[in-house]
């Protein structure tokens, strides 16, 4: 069975929401198993599991929160060492901007080489229906992809 791995940081609790949401969407697609992970507790193995994978964190200070980086730095060269090529989606959580966070991610992420299943969401401010509403949609879409054998 594919499974989608959502893996997230949060610090204040609005990106715990958001990949909470996404994993509530994901759960639609009968197909597929979701699993919703900490930065901090994932790893390559989990990755290695995984179908595709969701990541959801805060923009700080212009670049993608520190946890989240830490994670990519942890698993970028063990990843390439298992030729990993996992389907991506970037859902991130902002005051009043994100780009940097989505820029820095991009980057990175195009360096495992992992490709993006789906355009990055940027959701700011504090967690509302309609973040519930985008982060719950690329959840499903995400899974609903990759159990069709879209990604
Ligand atoms: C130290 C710090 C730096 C931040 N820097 C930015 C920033 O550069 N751009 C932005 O849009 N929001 C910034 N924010 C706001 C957070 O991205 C926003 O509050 C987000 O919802 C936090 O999610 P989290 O609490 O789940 O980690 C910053 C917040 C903190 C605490």
């Amino acid at each position: 069975m594919k499974s989608l791995l959502i893996v997230y940081h949060s610090q204040s609790g609005t990106s715990a929401q958001l990949a909470n949401a996404a994993w509530r969407g994901a759960q639609r697609e009968a197909d597929i198993e979701v699993a919703v992970m900490r930065a901090w507790d994932a790893g390559t193995v989990d990755l290695d599991r995984a179908s595709g994978v969701l990541l959801v964190m805060a923009e700080n200070s212009g670049a993608l929160c520190g946890t989240m980086k830490d994670f990519l730095d942890r698993t970028f060269y063990p990843a390439i060492a298992r030729g990993l090529v996992l389907p991506y989606a970037l859902l991130i959580s902002a005051g009043n901007d994100g780009r940097g966070a989505q820029q820095q991610a991009e980057r990175i992420l195009s360096g495992y080489p992992f490709p993006a299943a789906a355009t990055p969401i940027i959701l700011r401010g504090k967690f509302c229906p309609a973040h519930e509403r985008a982060s719950c949609e690329l959840g499903q879409a995400f899974a609903a992809g990759l159990s069709m054998g879209i990604f």
